[in-house]
């Protein structure tokens, strides 16, 4: 991708590692990628990774991966170094160098292989930056920043971000946009993995085909097999649990990438053809691999959770956005037919939490979810068995929240059934329909911002996996998030996985054998 005309440093003037954050690979156990800008390009960016800081230890080169933002004209350089067969479970030290810079020191854990042990991670969306940049029109809030050192101090074995980062596409400064988001999240992702799905506010026209190259080239995710769609959806294993990150503007009937700073100021844009509105870009190629990939996870015996994360919402009960129709007929049918078992958003400035939902209400051409009686034992626990719960996390910290007042109550839903006419000009207007909110079970918009941690048992000596899921709340410019709410998602393990089953199977393999 680097063309010979890009002058290199020389060792003197290299500018050093910046925005330096982690990435799993597929496989969390084994698999890590160290990515890092750098304000020019660099002469032989390199990774050393030992047990422990100053121990010397291998060395992994980095690939240089670049784009030229279309707005600024401006060229973004980036690093990432892929290390593989590290150990399960460890935690280990590195440094990222190029020639003439200080080393930049970071850390991190594997996660654990199998069910040997629980983990816990956190996830929001809607994140925006922690002050001004450019002409401060691009969204920001102090929550931005505070909300990095309250994922810090759960300290998680990694991050979700459900999509809207950094809302680049709204700023007259999209690169220093991107340079200020990383800075405020390195603190944290420089020694946990904060992995991404792209949200609406990723798409800056005029940078690729579906706007989404600045994010593309600044995160090194596990693969999807197809290269001109990296990092827009694919999967990962931790411990018992298959994440599986999906983009949904290729699904959404909504037309949420408009930018009319970009129509207006991105040169060439008319001449060019460029189009925010990319529903159905993939032509259904990312549906029949989430078929595959659903599949995959279900068929195989070490993985007892399926969780999905996405950026809109396939139920809302605010009137923001609104779920997506384009949503519940693209993914639900499929989240059905796997039994996914939660799903983690943003898009919606607020929390809201939905009972399991399978199927939808009979005779609705809205395709309303229907809620599913549990077994369950006390109204925090579920059972998904029955039904997929779905969480909105946009709470992250774009300023302009969810205003409670327009919520017309705990019981209308929210839909957008359609688009009306438009053209890459003028954003098209959404079609929205309201229903009833059968499957709400919870919403807070009292509190501006907030995130979610994810607690899981793998092995529960009653025969039992579970995973707690916490609401941690702050009100508008506080540092101080509080639990608001709590539900636990509890289910048997297969045969052959519970703790009396594996006891049975030593005592008959001991008997076997002797
Ligand atoms: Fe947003
Ligand atoms: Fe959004």
């Amino acid at each position: 991708m680097l063309t010979g005309l890009i002058r290199r440093p020389d060792e003197a003037g290299a500018p050093a590692p910046e925005q330096v954050h982690l990435q799993f690979g597929a496989d969390a156990a084994a698999q890590v990628a160290v990515s890092w800008a750098a304000s020019a390009a660099v002469a032989r960016p390199r990774l050393r990774l030992g047990r422990t800081r100053g121990q010397p230890g291998i060395q992994v080169d980095a690939d240089e991966r670049v784009y030229t933002d279309a707005l600024m004209g401006e060229t973004v350089f980036t690093y990432h170094a892929r290390i593989g067969s590290l150990e399960p479970g460890t935690q280990y030290a590195y440094e990222v160098l190029h020639d003439g810079s200080p080393p930049v020191p970071g850390t991190f854990r594997t996660g654990p292989r199998g069910r040997s042990g629980p983990f816990r991670f956190t996830s929001f969306g809607d994140h925006a930056i922690p002050g001004p940049v450019g002409d401060g029109k691009g969204p920001h809030s102090p929550n931005a920043g505070y909300v990095v050192t309250a994922v810090e101090r759960l300290d998680p074995l990694f991050h979700l971000l459900n999509g809207d980062l950094c809302y680049a596409n709204n700023s007259d400064q999209p690169v220093a946009t991107w340079t200020s988001y990383f800075a405020n999240i390195t603190r944290s992702a420089r020694h946990r993995p904060w992995m991404p799905t792209p949200g609406n506010h990723e798409n800056e026209a005029g940078n690729g085909p579906q706007g989404y190259l600045a994010y593309q080239t600044r995160f090194d995710l596990p693969g999807n097999r197809t290269p001109a769609f990296r990092g827009n959806w694919y999967a990962f294993t931790v411990g018992p649990v298959r994440f599986v990150a999906l983009n949904n503007d290729d699904v959404c009937l909504q037309d949420g990438g408009f930018s009319g700073l970009r129509r207006d100021n991105v040169r060439g844009y008319r001449a060019s053809g460029f189009d925010p509105y990319i529903s159905g870009y993939s032509g259904g190629m990312q549906r029949r691999w989430l078929d595959a990939e659903l599949a995959a996870a279900r068929q195989d015996e070490d993985i007892d959770w399926i969780v999905v994360f996405m950026h809109q919402v396939a139920m809302s009960s605010a009137h923001f956005n609104g779920a997506d129709l384009g949503i519940r007929q693209q993914w639900l049918p499929v989240f059905d037919k796997y039994g996914v078992d939660l799903v983690l958003a943003g898009h919606e400035h607020h929390f809201e939490r939905s009972f399991p939902v399978r199927g939808v209400l009979p005779g609705s051409a809205l395709l309303t979810p229907a809620p599913v009686r549990t077994e369950r034992r006390d109204p925090a626990e579920f059972d998904t068995r029955y039904g997929t719960v779905h969480l909105t996390i946009g709470g992250g910290g774009h300023p302009y929240r969810t205003p409670g007042r327009r919520l017309h109550g705990a019981h209308e839903g929210v839909v957008i059934a359609g688009v009306q006419p438009g053209d890459p000009l003028v954003q098209r207007r959404s079609v929205i329909e309201t229903e009833p909110a059968v499957w709400s079970a919870h919403s807070d918009t009292r509190a501006a911002f907030g995130f979610a941690s994810f607690d899981i048992a793998p092995v529960e000596a009653g025969g039992t996996t579970s995973i707690t899921v916490t609401y941690w709340a702050a009100s508008d410019g506080s540092p101080s998030y509080r639990a608001r709410d709590r539900v636990v998602l509890r289910k048997p393990l297969r045969a052959g996985q519970r703790p009396d089953d594996q006891l049975a199977g030593t005592r008959q393999a001991r008997r076997s054998s002797g």
